[in-house]
């Protein structure tokens, strides 16, 4: 295409956010703002400090601790070269640069469990669909050097909190355990014998599976894979002793703690770096309800296939990851929320936004010396937190009386030439349109007094 084609075509295309990306404006920052401000508020009472991690990481903090043959290492990451020739890339999760600024910065001399909460975007290169973006928003939680239960619970416990909290009552904990290096070993074996008998009937995923990660052939959700997945060997019966004893002690921290979970033996989670413990957050749905809580699997794997809920956030243990980094085995767990599928579903329950604060005051300026004195006017409403609407540009009375109304706020404030000049300003109420002027260093109290 020729320069001049090209820019013609550029002229015809506004330039849009990429494919997968958002713009978030007000009405919806206010809902993040909402979802991150309630997980940052609960996790800080259970003693979760923050902290915050770049967003460009070195890419072999991945490939070494996701997973060489993981979708998000395979596919999906958004690799940056940097000037120097490194290997950079957009972070995919938020877990493996936790567990290296752990090491980087020797927490692991701290007193012991370091508790961390985290916030931020998240970059996978995805195919764009419902509830999947190419960057994305996540709250985490991470509890490193724990090896005990309760530290499970612990970030359960917050995550489900959150998630009620914000108005998401009915949540599903989906918890499994995929047991130890030892366990996995033989029961990798088992599942690949079973598989064996019917390679060809599988779907292409489920071939490539059962060579790169047949953990993943539990994962599924191809019809045609289910008949064979439901006679799949339990990795329940494959636990050693301390998997099936720290399991257990894990229901039972949960259930002392009346946190209702849901055991799921396919729930295997997507990196690497899990063991024992993993888990996901659902929202409850009418046909998953006959499900049996505690020890009993999910009974409707099958239709599952066709409309898939989406995970609201998920989780795990991941003893061996501070080992995958060249360090010695650090115990640790912790889990995300994905921020979007929340927001997206506080919006269409209409559930509102914790911090908008509709604007009780609309100041109306007519006239520039008007206009230099309002921004004193305005600082003086901030500093009584008295919330305030303006339109900085506009000069006709009428189109920003029409506004105020339109936005529904009671009282406006006017000032104009005659009242800059006489240090004054009209307080006008919209519904019974009455008007008084008081000097403006009056106006704080004066609102204060008719607002209350
Ligand atoms: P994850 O399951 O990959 O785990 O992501 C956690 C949550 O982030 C998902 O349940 C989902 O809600 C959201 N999420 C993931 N990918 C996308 C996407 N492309 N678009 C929108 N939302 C998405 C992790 O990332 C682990 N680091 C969690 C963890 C923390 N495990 C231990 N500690």
């Amino acid at each position: 295409m020729s320069a001049k084609n090209v820019n013609e075509k550029q002229k015809k295309q506004p330039i849009q956010t990429p494919k997968g990306t958002h713009d978030i404006l007000s009405d919806e920052y206010f809902l993040y703002k909402t979802v991150l401000d309630k997980g940052e508020e609960i996790a800080s009472y259970y003693g979760f400090k923050p902290i915050q991690t770049p967003h460009l990481e070195k890419e072999e903090l991945f490939t070494t601790t996701l997973g060489e043959t993981t979708d998000v290492v395979e596919k999906e990451m958004f690799k940056v070269k940097g000037k120097e020739g490194d290997n950079l890339v957009l972070r995919p999760e938020g877990t493996a640069p936790i567990m290296r600024a752990y090491l980087e910065h020797g927490m692991h001399t701290l007193p012991q469990p370091v508790m961390l909460q985290y916030q931020g975007s998240f970059f996978r290169h995805e195919r764009p669909q419902r509830g999947r973006f190419r960057e994305f928003t996540q709250f985490g939680l991470e509890i490193l050097g724990e090896k005990r239960a309760i530290a499970e619970a612990t970030i359960i416990q917050v995550m489900t909190l959150t998630l009620s909290e914000l108005g998401i009552k009915q949540i599903t904990v989906r918890l499994n355990s995929i047991g130890d290096k030892e366990c996995q070993g033989n029961y990798k074996k088992e599942l690949l014998k079973h598989y064996k008998k019917d390679t060809n009937q599988l779907c292409k995923d489920c071939q490539r599976r059962i060579k790169t990660n047949p953990l993943r052939l539990l994962d599924c959700k191809e019809e045609k894979c289910a008949e064979i997945k439901s006679g799949a060997p339990q990795m329940v019966n494959y636990f050693c002793s301390s998997c099936k004893q720290h399991f257990k002690e894990v229901l039972e921290s949960l259930e002392t703690n009346n946190i209702p979970y849901t055991l799921d033996s396919n729930l295997v989670r997507g990196f690497d770096y899990y063991s024992k413990t993993v888990f996901e957050f659902f929202e409850e749905e009418e046909e998953l309800e006959n499900i049996d809580t505690k020890n009993e699997v999910i009974k409707k794997e099958g239709t599952m296939a066709t409309n898939t809920p989406l995970a609201l956030g998920g989780g795990g243990r991941y003893d061996y990851l501070s080992k995958m980094l060249g360090r010695r085995d650090i115990p640790a767990i912790g889990a995300g929320l994905g921020v979007n599928r929340i927001v997206q579903i506080m919006k269409e329950r209409k559930l509102e936004p914790r911090h908008k604060k509709n604007p009780k005051v609309f100041l109306i300026q007519l006239g520039s010396f008007a206009k230099y004195k309002s921004l004193n006017i305005m600082e003086m409403l901030r500093k009584a937190h008295i919330s305030l609407q303006q339109s900085i540009s506009k000069d006709s009375i009428k189109g920003q009386l029409i506004l105020a109304d339109k936005l529904n706020i009671p009282y406006v404030l006017i000032i104009g030439q005659k009242e800059a000049l006489e240090n004054s300003i009209i307080i006008r109420n919209m519904e019974t349109r009455a008007q008084e002027t008081v000097p403006i260093e009056r106006v704080v109290d004066e609102l204060k007094s008719i607002m209350q």
